[in-house]
Parts: structure tokens; sequence; C-alpha cells
């Protein structure tokens, strides 16, 4: 379960946001409603999830109900301090969404653009466990508004399924995605690479497997070893090797061919989108980019409120999450009370290092002039090294090589340290 909050300072339990926050009802605003339920925990997840027996008497049907109230709760004070409108993305993720009937996602998605509104174009996004996506289930989510679906595929190989503890079969993946593409939605899907046992001929058949499903969206993350998973125990007793760093590296750098040949454009260190085609291409309020528009809210900072136990929001500078247990976060609404646990204005300092984080892993890159005057006159070594593209440092603007991209944790420190 994730590791613990952060602490920051005591939330108001009305839910009120400052009257002094700098409001720029410019900015997209998007929406996260997080479904914080699994069937199985798979070992190396830390998200925000439990399994029916973690429960502690939350309900899993009156989830939809619950979270409806703190939707209200978000138009009464988003209200107060004039910072409604309507919603540029929504996106929900888990947690295992589709495990909830469709119909709650539905009446979620209705009471939130009953709320708020939405733009025209916006993109409303499902994340899916493959084997939770039936035909019927795509057409309910797409007459409800739902414009895509994102499938943890994970991988296309038997014992690398198993060594991640998915309980979908590789066919699944095919049929969820046949499912949601006859329903008209976009579709994305998300792999993991690196897990125990897996070679290189593996990793590629995945690749092979994924870009046989024609979607136009492709996440590739290394597997990361969280504290606290079965897979980090496991590790820990020798029973099962650690990932090796060289071998994910040469697996990230097959992941950026392949789906380089195959006509996908990386826009974030892990992610791939094809060029959009047709009227409107490339214009992200037409609807017509195949980028996570909703992603792109998080890393470029713009606001959002994040609806469900655990979820974290971010309103002008001001960031604030909710108590972590579907519980808790039941009974704080059921006593006309904000879920939220804590609340932080990261200094300017914070919030500068936070964007370069962030900026720096995307394509489109960060500003050199937006880099602390300190750290400027370190672009020139990075570009020597090979880190930096020397063609978009000339335009003023920090963009990853590939090795750079390997290596983005490094030229973040040093962008920043
Ligand atoms: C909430 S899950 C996706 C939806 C659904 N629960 C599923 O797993 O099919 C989001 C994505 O995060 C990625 N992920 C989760 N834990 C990870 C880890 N420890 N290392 C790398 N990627 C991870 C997986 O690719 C997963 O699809
Ligand atoms: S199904 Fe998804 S959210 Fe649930 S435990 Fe597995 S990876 Fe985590």
């Amino acid at each position: 379960m994730a590791g613990p909050l952060p602490l920051g300072d005591p939330a108001p339990t009305d839910g009120r946001l400052p009257g002094d926050l700098p409001i720029d009802t410019s900015v997209p605003f998007s929406a996260y409603l997080h479904v914080p339920f699994c069937r199985v925990r798979c070992g190396y997840c830390d998200f925000n999830t439990y399994t029916s027996s973690e429960l502690r008497g939350a309900k899993q049907e009156d989830y939809a109900t619950t979270l409806i109230t703190e939707i209200d709760l978000a138009r009464r004070v988003l209200g107060d301090v004039g910072a409604l409108r309507p919603m540029d993305t929504v996106f929900f993720g888990g947690g295992t969404p589709t495990l909830l009937p469709a119909g709650d996602l539905a009446r979620m998605l209705d009471a939130a653009v009953s709320a708020f509104g939405l733009v025209d174009g916006a993109e409303v996004t499902v994340e899916a466990n493959p084997d939770t996506v039936t035909p019927e289930v795509a057409r309910t989510l797409a007459a409800a508004g739902v414009t895509r679906l994102s499938v943890g595929m994970q991988s296309a190989v038997p014992h690398v399924l198993a060594a991640l503890d998915r309980t979908h079969q590789p066919e699944n993946v095919r049929t969820a995605v046949a499912a949601a593409k006859d329903a008209g939605l976009a579709v994305s899907v998300d792999l993991i690479y690196g897990a125990p046992g897996e070679s290189l001929a593996d990793w590629e058949a995945s690749l092979d497997a994924a870009l046989a499903l024609e979607s136009d969206h492709i996440s590739a993350y290394a597997l990361i070893i969280e504290d606290g998973t079965k897979l980090a125990r496991q590790i820990r007793r020798g029973e099962v090797p650690t990932p090796d760093d060289d071998l994910q590296a040469d697996m990230y750098e097959l992941a950026d061919a392949r789906l380089a040949a195959a006509g996908f454009d990386w826009y974030e260190v892990s992610n791939w989108a094809r060029p959009s085609t047709g009227a409107g291409a490339g214009d992200s309020a037409s609807g017509m980019d195949n980028r996570s528009r909703h992603n792109l809210a998080y890393w470029r900072g713009n606001d959002w409120w994040g609806f469900g136990p655990g979820a974290h929001s971010h309103v002008a500078g001001l960031r604030w999450w909710n108590v972590k247990h579907p519980a808790a976060y039941a009974q704080r609404l059921a006593a006309s009370e904000s879920p939220a646990a804590g609340t932080e204005r990261p200094d300017p300092e914070a919030h500068l290092l936070e964007r370069v984080l962030l900026l720096s892993r995307l394509a489109e890159g960060i500003a050199i002039a937006e880099l602390p005057d300190a750290n400027r006159s370190r672009v020139a070594g990075l570009i020597a090294d090979g880190l930096v593209d020397p063609a978009a440092a000339l335009r003023g603007r920090i963009t990853l090589t590939l090795r750079g991209r390997l290596l983005a944790d490094a030229v973040v420190r040093e962008l920043t340290d």
C-alpha cells in the first residue's frame, strides 16, 4: 500500500480552500478518480489498493455514492474561491476501476460532469485490468462519455506474467483491446520490463505483441522494486534475482527503437504515442492528440482534484492529499467532513525543483531560462556528455537525448543540486 502520506499541515475539516489562492481559471482543470480495489495484489505493486479481505468494513458497492459526496464538497469549496471551471481531462485510476460495475463508473462521471462541466473534446480515461473488460463494459463506458481505455498488459509472455503475479492470460489483452476499439474507445497499453527471469527476447516478444494490438499509445515502465511489496521480500530472501540495470537499459533502447520504427514518438521518458492524423492533428484542444493529456496536465503543473482515498490534489500551488484507507475515507465523508489528511504550499525552491524534475522528462522539455541561475552553466557539460540535445538547447530548451533518458535521474540532479 504505497509508502506513508507526506506530513504537511493539517487540512481544514470542512475542506475550505484558502481565500488568498492565486487562482488562474485559464489553467486547465482535471479530475482524477481513484478506485482502490483489486481482486489480488500483484507482487510488485504498492499502489493504494485493497483486496476484499483488507477493506475493514468499507463496501465496494457503496464506493460510487461515497465518492460523489466528495465531488459535491469539491464543487462547493472550489466555487467559494472562484476556481470552478470545466474539466479538460478525467482519469479513473486504481486499483482496478473496472472491478466496479461500469454503471458505477458512469454515475461518478455523470456527477463530476454535472458539478464542473466538461470541455469539448475532453479526454476521459479508464484504467483497466485486461480480465475485467467485456464488450458490454466497453460499450457502457463509451456510452457514458469515456473516450479512452488504458489496459494493464505488462507482458505477453506467460512466465513473465507469472513472475509479476498477474492473473490474466496474454489472450485476455487482445479481447479487451478489441472490445474497447469496437466500442469506439482509444486504447493505451501499459508494459513493464525487467521482471525477474525476463530476457531481452521475452521483452521483444511483448513489444511485438503490444504493437500488433495497433493502439495509439504505449507506456513502458522499468520494474521498480517498491519497499514493502512481496517482490521486495522475495528479492531480500534471495528467492528471485534483483533486476539487472544494464539489461533494463538494453530493454529501454530496444523499446525506443521498436516503437519509433512503428511510428510512435516518445513524449515522456516512459511514454510513446503515434502522431495524430486528420483534421486538428496535434492540437490537444481538438481531442486529436494521442498523448495522455491527463498525465501531461500533472507534468505541466496544471490544476486537478484527486477524488478517493489517498488521492492527491493541486490547485494554484496548494497541494493536499486524502486519508489512505477506504474505510477512513468513507467515515470522514459520512460525518460531512473533508477526507483531506494534510496540505502544503511548496516554497518557490521546492516548486522549481519539481518543475525541473517533471518537465525535463518530457520531449517538450523545460526552458533553460527556468533553471536556477547557478545550474544553467551545467547545460554545456550535459551536452558534451551526450545527455542533452544541442539543437533544442540552441532554441533555449532542455530536451534529453536517448542516453539522457536512460540517465534521466542523474541529469535532473545535475540541473537542480
Ligand atoms: C494502477 S496500475 C494499472 C491498472 C490495473 N490495475 C492493472 O494493473 O492492470 C498502473 C500501472 O502502473 C505500472 N506499475 C505499477 N507498479 C509498478 C512497479 N512497481 N514498477 C513499474 N511499473 C509499475 C503498471 O504498468 C500498471 O499498469
Ligand atoms: S492490478 Fe494493478 S493496481 Fe492492482 S495490484 Fe496489480 S498492478 Fe497494482
